[in-house]
């Protein structure tokens, strides 16, 4: 599929999605969000890939947020769509079965900041801006900021954040948890690349097990989450990869896994 919006390139089973629109900081119109939500579907739908890597094009910007160009006409119904689809799309990549990596290049901010926390590691260069601007436009967060940021950084670091609408930088950001890694700009991409690749050399269906594990049983309380890893940890022991991870332990080589 061609994407006006996007760069999307599958390369050895990872699938990189570059969102490109520099000239705007890769700011989210539109046409960005429907587009994310299309390549969404291509990388669940396509048995080739089996990690993404999320990034913007250009030195200075992932995402700047929301195109602000198109919020100061919406009324409360399209703001309300505009919120709603966005949210769709987020977390479409959340729910993804295989691991979506956020390699932040510059500036994550507003709906930038919400997308990175809707992948599920974040890594960012030492130049990274983060920040829920919004309510500097009379705003709220509307792609999951009030939801999401409290769950990564705690409730009163994010409230901070929302409150003031302050940017942090990079070292910041690492400093209470919103990214995992930060990295010299020129070293982002192949850093999320080894990254994705290390996971891919683990047992597939496993990884899609504790992204499961870790996405619903988030959001459920600590008896059903439990209940959750112990049935898929059953499932997983009706594979061919586990009697092959196991056994190659043992026998002090690596294994050779198939995904069945
Ligand atoms: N929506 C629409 N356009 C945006 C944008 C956004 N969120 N962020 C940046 N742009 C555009 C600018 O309007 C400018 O376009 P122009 O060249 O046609 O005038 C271009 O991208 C470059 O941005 P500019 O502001 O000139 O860069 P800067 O280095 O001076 O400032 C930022 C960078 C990120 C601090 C500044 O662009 C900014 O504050 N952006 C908005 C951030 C925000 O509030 N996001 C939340 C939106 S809900």
């Amino acid at each position: 599929m061609a994407y006006e919006t996007l760069l999307y390139d599958v390369t050895g089973g990872l699938a990189r999605i570059t969102i490109n629109r520099p000239d705007k900081l890769n700011a989210l119109n539109g046409t960005v969000i429907s587009e994310l939500g299309s390549a969404a579907e291509a990388v669940a739908s396509d048995p080739a890939v089996h990690a993404v890597i999320l990034t913007g094009a250009g030195p200075k910007a992932f995402v700047a947020g929301a195109d602000i160009s198109e919020l100061t006409s919406q009324g409360p119904m399209d703001g309300k769509a505009r919120a709603r689809a966005g949210q769709m799309v987020f977390r479409s990549f959340e729910r993804l079965n295989k691991p979506v990596i956020a390699a932040i290049n510059g500036f994550a901010l507003g709906g930038g900041c919400e997308l990175a926390m809707a992948c599920h590691v974040r890594i960012a260069s030492d130049t990274a801006k983060f920040g829920q601007p919004e309510v500097k436009l009379g705003l709220l967060p509307g792609y999951g900021g009030t939801v999401r940021l409290p769950r990564i950084v705690g409730k009163g670091r994010a409230l901070e954040l929302l409150l003031t609408g302050a940017i942090i930088d990079a070292a910041e950001a690492l400093r209470i948890g919103l990214v995992s890694r930060v990295v010299p700009a020129d070293a982002l991409l192949p850093e999320a690349e080894s990254l994705a690749r290390s996971i891919m050399e683990q047992g597939p269906l496993a990884v899609r097990s504790v992204l499961e594990a870790v996405d619903a049983g988030y959001e459920m309380g600590q008896e059903d989450a439990l209940l959750l890893e112990a049935n898929l940890f059953g499932l997983l022991s009706s594979t061919d990869d586990m009697r092959e991870g196991t056994r190659a332990f043992l026998e002090k080589r690596k294994p050779a896994f198939e995904g069945h």
